[in-house]
């Protein structure tokens, strides 16, 4: 009997580089994802739509291939068996929409359609966050980085029509529901980039040296205007400073825009300032934005959208607009057009998202 499981992308609305820290968070699963048709079978035996080669590997994840896709499969493999699996394997087929290296988690998507259909053949039952920890070990065991939870807890907590916002050090979390009237743009600005090879490992070990000031406290505890006292006593170098600085002033952001969103009508203004001032601060204070994610939030603001930032890792990777709704496909297209006429290097790639449900069986 064929089952077909499914996990979504994410957009993050606010919030980057802050889940590493146990900060907070408020992406969206999107309505853009990855399927997966399988049986039960012997051995993982995966094709997909989106890559060349088939993987084959074995169902507790040993012997892992060392390139490619199947690192990712074998690494949530090897996981779950750690939490006790059996080792059933399954055979399928993955299909989707969700356009790889764009900065929408196209890896946290395939641990966690994985890991729901591992666990769904094995009668293996994990809560949706356990299930998402797992999946997150797994990007670092299966590719070395050492990603935060967002994404995978973003791809597992997904709800039609609403963020998530998480406390990843608590692992509390609520829904926000999204506005009607505002619809969240992605531009992918086309300049490739690997986690594994970026700056993301350098950035979370200069952060530390700056945690190291807040003697134990967590960053969400800590109010902005304690840091000048906190970083001079701990007597911390520039890079670590300015690193701790975008934590703690970026996890008030995504408290007030999760207010911002709430309010009745809906704050247009705290929310265009709290997303630039995110940007500003990735730009600045954390390093991360590239001048082609610059110059895509200017063509966002510029074109009309209410507010835009960079989204996710960054180091090239994708910008988030929240558009008015009936706008939302002409400014793509515009801001789009743009951004080819400013440069030739790279093309922008418009993806018009919806926040739309978390992983699970469908069928
Ligand atoms: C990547 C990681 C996440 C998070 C973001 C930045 O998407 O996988 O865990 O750290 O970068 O917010």
């Amino acid at each position: 009997m064929t089952r077909r499981f499914w996990a979504p992308g994410r957009v993050n609305l606010i919030g980057d580089h802050t889940d590493y820290s146990g900060g907070l968070v408020l992406p969206a699963a999107i309505d853009h994802g990855l399927w997966l048709d399988v049986e039960a079978s012997a051995v993982i035996a995966l094709e997909s739509q989106l890559e060349q080669e088939a993987v084959t590997v074995a169902p507790d994840g040993s012997r892992p291939p060392a390139t490619g896709w199947g690192r990712y499969v074998a690494a949530v493999a090897a996981e779950l068996a750690a939490l006790g699996r059996p080792a059933v394997g399954l055979r399928g087929r993955l299909t989707g929409d969700l356009p790889t290296g764009s900065g929408l988690s196209s890896s946290a998507a395939l641990e966690v359609v994985v890991a729901t259909a591992l666990c769904a053949v094995a009668d293996f039952a994990l809560p949706p966050l356990e299930l998402a920890q797992a999946a997150q070990r797994a990007e670092e065991r299966a590719v070395g980085v050492p990603c935060g939870v967002m994404d995978q807890a973003a791809s597992v907590l997904g709800r039609a029509d609403a963020a998530v916002l998480l406390h990843c050090g608590t692992l509390e979390h609520r829904l926000v529901a999204m506005p009607p009237e505002l619809a969240m743009v992605v531009l992918d600005s086309g300049v490739q980039r690997r986690l594994e090879s970026s700056g993301y490992a350098t950035r979370r070990a200069e952060l530390e040296r700056g945690l190291v000031a807040l003697q134990g406290r967590s960053p969400v505890a800590v109010a902005t205007d304690e840091l000048a006292g906190l970083v001079a006593a701990a007597d911390l170098d520039e890079v670590a400073a300015a690193r701790l600085h975008h934590v703690v002033t970026e996890n008030a952001r995504v408290t007030a825009a999760a207010a911002a969103l709430e309010r009745d009508p809906v704050d247009r203004t705290a929310l265009g300032e709290l997303f630039a001032g995110s940007h500003a601060s990735l730009r600045d204070q954390y390093q991360v934005t590239v001048p082609e994610t610059d110059l895509l939030v200017d063509l966002c603001l510029q074109t009309g959208a209410v507010a835009a930032r960079m989204t996710g890792a960054g180091f090239g990777g994708a910008v988030v607009a929240l558009v008015d709704a009936d706008r939302a496909a002409p400014v793509g297209d515009a801001v789009a057009a743009a951004y080819q006429a400013r440069q030739d290097r790279w093309r922008a790639t418009v993806v018009q998202c919806r926040a739309a449900e978390g992983a699970g069986e469908r069928g």
